[in-house]
């Protein structure tokens, strides 16, 4: 499996989608993006994975977030199957487009291919991979799931305010961190440089070792 990892320019990949033809840089634009794979139409987890994203559709906005859903079937097929998925988390409403990719050739390229799973002519299955892209079109955030596990869409939201924050501050967020809590200032940042670059102040904490390496600030 071809690796793509964190810091990678994502490949520009191209397919139809239930939005029409789409080229993912043209679809991006300058935007953040997160594409989310399937293993297949009509299963019951992906089913409701991509009624619960669209909850979320809003929020994904406000942060300047554009969705791009991927499953490995037809267009037909994923227009057929959306009013199921609206059915099945009543009041959401599907608006992001859904890429086929029924040889799994963007899945391949993208590194969201499951090895174990495979479908009945061994076709290797889609894991349910989500991939967090920059406006620099580079990989800031990967999900590995296998297609047991459904995706909790409050961490993806998290994950993004988190990724947000550290882009546009010099910060790291804590384990656990939620929006509005207290932020760690990165090690690569000595105490004069962190006077200058958060003059709202910071406390250092006192830790059995006596080293000073976890600094806390707020943003
Ligand atoms: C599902 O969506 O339910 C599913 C798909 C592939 C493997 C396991 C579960």
């Amino acid at each position: 499996m071809p690796g793509l990892s964190l810091g990678d320019t994502i490949p520009n990949v191209q397919a139809d989608s239930t939005h029409g033809h789409i080229k993912l840089y043209d679809y991006i634009g300058d935007s953040w993006a997160i594409i989310f794979s399937h293993p297949a139409d009509f299963t019951p987890v992906c089913t409701t994975e991509l009624g619960r994203i669209a909850n979320y559709i809003g929020e994904f906005e406000k942060r300047g977030v554009k969705l791009l859903g991927l499953s490995s079937d037809e267009v037909d097929s994923h227009r057929a199957w959306l009013p199921d998925v609206e059915a099945c988390t009543p009041g959401c409403k599907v608006t992001y487009p859904i890429l086929a990719d029924p040889k799994s050739e963007i899945m391949a390229k993208l590194n969201m291919l499951d090895p174990d799973e495979k479908d009945e002519i061994g076709k290797p299955l889609a894991s349910r991979a989500l991939h967090i892209i920059g406006p620099d079109k580079k990989l800031k955030l990967s999900f590995l799931y296998p297609g047991t596990t459904g995706r909790n869409f409050d961490e993806v939201l998290r994950v993004v305010d988190s990724l947000q924050l550290a882009a546009k501050y010099r910060v790291c967020t804590p384990a656990n961190w939620k929006p509005g809590e207290r932020v760690i200032i990165p090690p690569s940042v000595n105490d004069e440089e962190a006077k200058k670059l958060y003059p709202q102040g910071f406390e250092t904490i006192s830790l059995p070792s006596g080293k000073k390496y976890i600094r806390m600030t707020k943003v």
